[in-house]
């Protein structure tokens, strides 16, 4: 009796207190409304949604004052005497010097990467190339959260990104390329994979320590020897990369890495001892390499800009293709050379997505990267900001309508909003240019043979996104798009067993899987 009563009076205080909950909810609720009336109902909760600052703690992170060179194992000053500066996007802080190298200096590591591949690592077993690769991932991975918050103070890419995708796909390539080493004759049956000899490899600024792992990691695998140059803007993860070789007792003269800006590359690119010549960035230094390489023995594969397509068909789920929109454009500030940086939206559901798109970029966080709760960190680098900007200016004075949210800026570092531009047409410079930055060009479609049109209408052809239910509409568009690597249904999933690369303007030769293996050697 005492029992069930006290369970009376219990029931009875926790359904008061649902009501009140209730009550107060409702209150909430028609505030909102208020605020924001239900016709126009945007993805704006005010301060309810306010994140609370959570920046990864930085302190303990040393970066030396100067980096070297690293050539024959060894860290060397350039034979130049200049060191360059480099910053940290989001705060215009100097970080470092990094050391200038000059032809000698490409020479120098040129000739170190020779007697490595000649004594050493030309003759080595794959199984004994493999452990070094196996070690290698480990200290990686071991060393993950340093590199990830270097790779974020270097470049500006957000901690979050860094952290959970660079990071990770980094140990995974070596991973990945250490499993081959030994079993090259299974990645391909029948024939006899002979390494190049001397690798000389340049690459960008928007994934620095992924570059080089899709660069170095493949390269090691098959039995050949390096000599790599970072972007100007990005070197201290490479040098870091360095440190970690030296660890894993990698043989010296294995990998060499130069830092320095386009002249150091064009020494690479213009050695007559290179066999092999791998370069990611733009497309107009990769017609400069191409032609440069022209006419000798060297070996040559560029992964260049593009300009891809992200097409929605009005039966596709929208909330879906709103997230792979935002992945697509944002993700790493736009600076991607696959970036979804056309949308082809079909007429149909225009309304609806620009709809939810504008409501959705203003749920964007932009500021410091080290922040984890940040969406887009900060633009790479001045000349980078300013291209940005003209090329929007030009779109603008082109037609096009701007569309951004209301965001603060940091009085300091090089910042862009989240952005769309739409009356976009084929013509403008938006639709054919790469931006490399967090800006959209929109335009619409009614069928799926204008879609294809409109998607090909690019010298570029790196990557492509088809958002649709229906499976066999994939297999029909995918098949008629010419780009390299296309995602249905999602958008910019990178995995090293994935061959990556383009077609016309967005270059030749696969990085990834068996034919990224294959342009690491030569097959007889
Ligand atoms: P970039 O192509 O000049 O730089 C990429 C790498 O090439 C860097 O390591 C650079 O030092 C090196 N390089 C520059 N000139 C060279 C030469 N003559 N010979 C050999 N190596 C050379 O790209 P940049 O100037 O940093 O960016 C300009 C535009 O290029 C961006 O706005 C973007 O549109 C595009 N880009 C595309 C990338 C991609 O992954 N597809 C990556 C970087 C930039
Ligand atoms: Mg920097």
């Amino acid at each position: 009796m005492k029992n069930s009563k006290k369970a009376i009076s219990k029931t009875n205080g926790r359904g008061k207190l649902q009501l009140v909950a209730k009550a107060d909810a409702a209150a909430k609720t028609a505030e909102h409304r208020k605020v924001v009336p239900l016709n126009e109902r945007r993805l704006n909760f005010g301060e309810k949604w306010k994140y609370a600052p959570a920046p990864e703690d930085n302190k303990y992170i040393k970066i030396a004052p100067r980096h070297e060179l690293f050539i024959d194992g060894k860290f060397v000053a350039p034979s130049t005497g200049k060191y360059f500066e480099s910053l940290n996007p989001a705060t215009e802080e100097k970080l470092t010097e990094i050391a200038l190298a000059g032809e000698q200096d490409v020479d120098l590591a040129v000739k170190a990467a020779r007697r490595a591949y000649d004594k050493t690592w030309g003759k080595m077993t794959g199984r004994e190339r493999g452990k070094y690769l196996y070690r290698i991932a480990r200290i990686i991975q071991e060393k993950s959260r340093e590199l990830a918050i270097l790779e974020t103070m270097d470049g500006g890419k957000t901690i979050k990104e860094s952290r959970d995708v660079d990071l990770p796909l980094v140990a995974a390539h070596f991973f990945y390329h250490a499993g081959w080493a030994d079993k090259l004759q299974y990645a391909f049956p029948g024939r006899n994979a002979q390494s190049l000899g001397v690798v000389g490899q340049i690459i960008p600024w928007n994934f620095p320590l992924l570059m080089a792992a899709w660069k170095i990691a493949p390269a090691l695998a098959c039995g050949n020897t390096v000599v790599l140059k970072p972007a100007e803007t990005t070197s201290i993860t490479a040098m870091r990369l360095a440190e970690i070789f030296q660890e894993a007792g990698l043989p010296e003269g294995v990998v060499n890495i130069v830092t320095g800006a386009g002249q150091t590359g064009a020494a690479i690119a213009a050695h007559a001892d290179i066999d092999k010549l791998a370069f990611t960035g733009s497309t107009e230094v990769g017609k400069m390499i191409a032609k440069s390489v022209a006419g000798t023995r060297k070996k040559l594969t560029l992964e260049l800009g593009g300009k891809a397509a992200n097409i929605i068909f009005d039966d596709a789920p929208i909330d879906q293709a709103i997230e792979g929109i935002i992945s697509g454009i944002y993700f790493n500030q736009g600076h991607v050379c696959c970036a979804g940086s056309r949308l082809l939206v079909q007429e149909g559901v225009f309304p609806t997505v620009i709809k939810k798109l504008r409501d959705r970029i203003q749920t964007l966080r932009v500021g410091n990267p080290l922040d984890k709760n940040t969406d887009i960190g900060a633009i790479n680098s001045k000349p980078q900001l300013e291209k940005i900007r003209e090329l929007v200016e030009s779109g603008v004075a082109e037609g096009a309508e701007l569309v951004q949210p209301k965001c603060e800026l940091p009085a300091k570092g090089y910042w862009y909003p989240p952005s769309f531009l739409t009356g976009v047409t084929a013509s403008h410079r938006v639709a054919q240019e790469e931006i490399f930055g967090p800006v959209l060009s929109v335009m619409t479609f009614r069928t799926p043979e204008e879609a294809v049109e409109r998607a090909n209408n690019t010298p570029y052809g790196l990557s492509a996104g088809v958002w649709t239910d229906k499976g066999s509409k994939i297999f029909k568009i995918v098949n008629k798009l010419r780009a390299g690597v296309v995602w249905a249904n999602t958008y910019n999933k990178f995995d090293p067993t994935s061959p990556f690369g383009g077609y016309k303007e967005s270059g030749f030769g696969r990085e990834g899987g068996l034919q990224g293996l294959a342009a690491y050697t030569r097959l007889s």
